[in-house]
């Protein structure tokens, strides 16, 4: 089958080569014996791969390696006792391998697709909405009525967390970097977007009548005092990533004069072990889907090739990405 491996840590431009390769058996690292073979429709394409051509992801497997965590496509085959059958339109997680014809995922890892979104939006499903979930309802606590500032709101992870934000009920505010990015947070539902380079603080204080319950964030940097500041009494800001580079550090005392909150969200390290909190997750999706509330924004779209890869990836790196990016294979 045709596969896009990395090859060296020297960047997306260049760490990239297209191979021919065996098909993968139908067993995963996470269930030994046992996995889902996809015939893969679309590969998503994420941040983390950008990081992976690099050698700057915590995931480092030895090198070659095809990257790719999560595709859409149809069960080529299942695990005995499994209710997924073959031919049925899936999403799945295969962790590594999506960047391929065939990948396989763990049966956990693999949730029906439904007829509303189609495969380009299926390899968009898994990490960004599950990553959502994970954040805004697990870690964060949110509430039907509370008030969500996202950051990096046109982004992968931004747009699927205003989108499940807005179906349990909260009001959403996205912070953007320019006009194209504003309609695209729009897009995916914001109630309100306001901009990262404008008074976005005071702003979202006005907007919120007062501070902000919620603020989930995937961008980090220097912004992150003033996303303390934006929280009402009992806020709380949800740490999920730093592509603005930096790492912040916070002053605990303003958690203490403020009663406010800073909590940590990695939903791999977490999630993945838990077969369960998979399905569960997936299960509280599939009603957000059914619902029109979960309609994943596909921004941008390439061929498996070394050029269509590396096209994909250099977009994300350039901060150019707006919703997901996506790989069309079959
Ligand atoms: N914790 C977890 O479990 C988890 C799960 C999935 C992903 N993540 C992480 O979440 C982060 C976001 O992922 P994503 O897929 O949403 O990425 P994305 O689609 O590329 O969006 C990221 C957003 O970050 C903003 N940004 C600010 N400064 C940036 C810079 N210097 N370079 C690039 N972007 C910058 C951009 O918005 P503006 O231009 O509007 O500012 C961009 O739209 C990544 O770090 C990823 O590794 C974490």
């Amino acid at each position: 089958m045709k596969a896009i491996q990395i090859v060296d840590l020297s960047g997306p431009e260049t760490a990239l080569r297209e191979v021919d390769v065996p098909e993968p058996e139908a067993s995963h690292a996470l269930t030994p014996g046992s996995g889902v073979v996809v015939d893969v429709k679309a590969a998503g394409v994420s941040f983390p791969e950008v990081l992976q051509t690099r050698g700057e992801y915590q995931l480092k497997p030895p090198l070659p390696f095809v990257p790719g965590s999560e595709v859409a496509g149809t069960v080529r085959s299942a695990p005995p006792g499994s209710e997924l059958s073959p031919g049925e339109r899936v999403a799945a997680f295969p962790m590594l391998g999506g960047f391929a014809e065939v990948a396989v995922a763990p049966e956990f890892l693999t949730f029906p697709l439904p007829d509303e979104l189609d495969d380009r939006q299926g390899a968009a499903l898994i990490l960004n909405y599950h990553t959502a979930w994970f954040s805004l309802v697990l870690r964060g606590r949110l509430e039907a009525g509370e008030t969500v500032l996202v950051h990096g709101a046109a982004g992968g992870v931004g747009t699927a967390s205003i989108q499940v934000a807005k179906g349990l009920g909260a009001r959403t505010i996205g912070i953007v970097s320019s006009d194209e990015k504003e309609r695209v947070a729009r897009e995916a539902g914001a109630d309100e977007v306001v901009r990262s380079d404008a008074e976005w603080r005071e702003q979202a204080k006005e907007l919120s009548g007062g501070g902000v319950d919620l603020v989930l964030d995937p961008v980090g940097g220097d912004r992150f005092t003033d996303s303390l500041r934006s929280l009402a009494e009992g806020g709380r800001v949800v740490v999920v990533g730093f592509t603005a580079g930096s790492i912040p550090e916070v002053k605990v005392n303003r958690l203490l004069l403020n009663n406010t909150e800073v909590i940590g969200a990695g939903w791999g390290a977490y999630a993945i072990g838990k077969p369960e909190l998979n399905r569960e997750t997936g299960v509280e999706l599939a009603k957000l889907i059914a619902s029109g509330h979960v309609r994943p924004l596909v921004g941008a779209s390439f061929p498996l090739s070394v050029a269509g890869a590396a096209e994909a990836l250099q977009l994300i790196d350039s901060r150019g990405a707006r919703g997901k990016v996506v790989l069309d294979v079959g």
